[in-house]
């Protein structure tokens, strides 16, 4: 049997009482698996990493390594949750690299998105690889691989230009999420006790804030960027918004205009909203926000974060907009 095919028999997971099925047959599996190896995650925060490593720690505790990069274009607080909930609440053996400074320094002058990307991916894998030869014993590398990622490219996960790992690493692999779909990985983190914002939240892209920050990133700007972010998701969860609405985020580009603070002049950046609804990520239409929480999440904006001075909302479809603004 294919065992990077769903068989047709498999129960589609829904409820806490299947997710825990589930998880009960993966840890016996990943037992078997592994013995007493070691197992090495690169884990991003994200859904899919969050939800292996969740599970490798059920089965075999301080047998999983968790390696965090970050990569300094994490949004507001991601890393330390990371941290929080793996290192602290899970007690996972998490190293935590805060590789900030190698990336921007790289990423600094860096105009072109597509060249931003490739910096980010391949810094990435260099970080990881270096963080993977000084530990000693590891056999197997466990991976977020899900069923969409099988089904579209050949089990690479298709957008993880960020998170691909070096070719030539020699480990058995570990994905016990191979044949799920992303709503059913959702169900089986909860039902492992991740928190909702980590098993809730919504699709990032590998590359982080870098691809927000439009041009070159300066460090100014980006933090700008993740201030600005930081306010607009505050104000979704308030108004429940995190709950129906796909992707949102605030994208700054590198141009100034003119504004005035404190009965002064000065330039300052805009800070454009971006919330959209799709259920492929092709084409995606525009999240109406009411006026009154637009009114809102500008005056908070630009009373609260240095440098911004204006907040643009895009009211751009996919197509003719890509969801992203590089
Ligand atoms: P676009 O901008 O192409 O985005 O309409 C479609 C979806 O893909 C995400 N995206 C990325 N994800 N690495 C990723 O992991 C990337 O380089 C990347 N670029 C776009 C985007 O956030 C949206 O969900």
């Amino acid at each position: 049997m294919d065992s990077n095919k769903r068989p047709e028999t498999m129960a589609r997971i829904t409820t806490p009482e299947l997710a825990s099925a589930f998880i009960d047959e993966q840890v016996a599996a990943i037992r078997a698996q592994v013995g007493d190896k070691k197992v090495l995650l690169a884990l991003s925060g994200g859904v899919d990493s969050s939800v292996v490593a969740a599970l490798l720690i059920k089965a075999i505790g301080k047998q999983l390594v968790c390696v965090h990069v970050n990569h300094g274009l994490m949004r507001k607080g991601e890393s330390e949750q990371v941290i929080e909930v793996f290192k602290n609440q899970l007690d996972a053996n998490l190293i935590y690299i805060d590789a900030t400074d190698r990336f921007l320094d790289l990423l600094a002058g860096v105009e072109a998105p597509e060249k931003k990307r490739k910096i980010i991916g391949g810094e990435f894998i260099k970080v990881f690889d270096e963080e993977a030869s000084k530990l000693e014993g590891i056999s197997f590398l466990a991976q977020g691989t899900i069923y969409p990622d099988i089904l579209e490219s050949d089990g690479v996960k298709a957008h993880h230009n960020v998170g691909g790992l070096p070719e030539d690493m020699q480990f058995e692999l570990v994905e016990p999420i191979k044949l799920l779909y992303k709503d059913e990985v959702r169900v089986v983190g909860k039902a492992l006790g991740l928190p909702a914002e980590m098993v809730d939240r919504q699709p990032f892209p590998g590359p982080g804030l870098g691809v927000r920050c439009l041009g070159a990133i300066t460090r100014d700007r980006l933090n700008a960027l993740r201030e600005a972010d930081a306010i607009l998701r505050e104000e979704f969860d308030i108004a429940g918004l995190n709950q129906t609405v796909w992707q949102y985020f605030i994208a700054v580009p590198d141009m100034k205009s003119v504004g005035v603070k404190n009965d002064k002049r000065y330039e300052g950046w805009p800070a454009i909203i971006r919330a959209v609804n799709t259920t492929d990520a092709m084409s995606a239409t525009i999240e109406e926000i009411p006026y009154a929480l637009l009114h809102k999440i500008t005056s908070r904006i630009t009373a609260e974060v240095e440098g911004i001075n204006r907040v643009l909302y895009d009211l751009t479809p996919k197509p003719v907009g890509t969801i992203e603004w590089e």
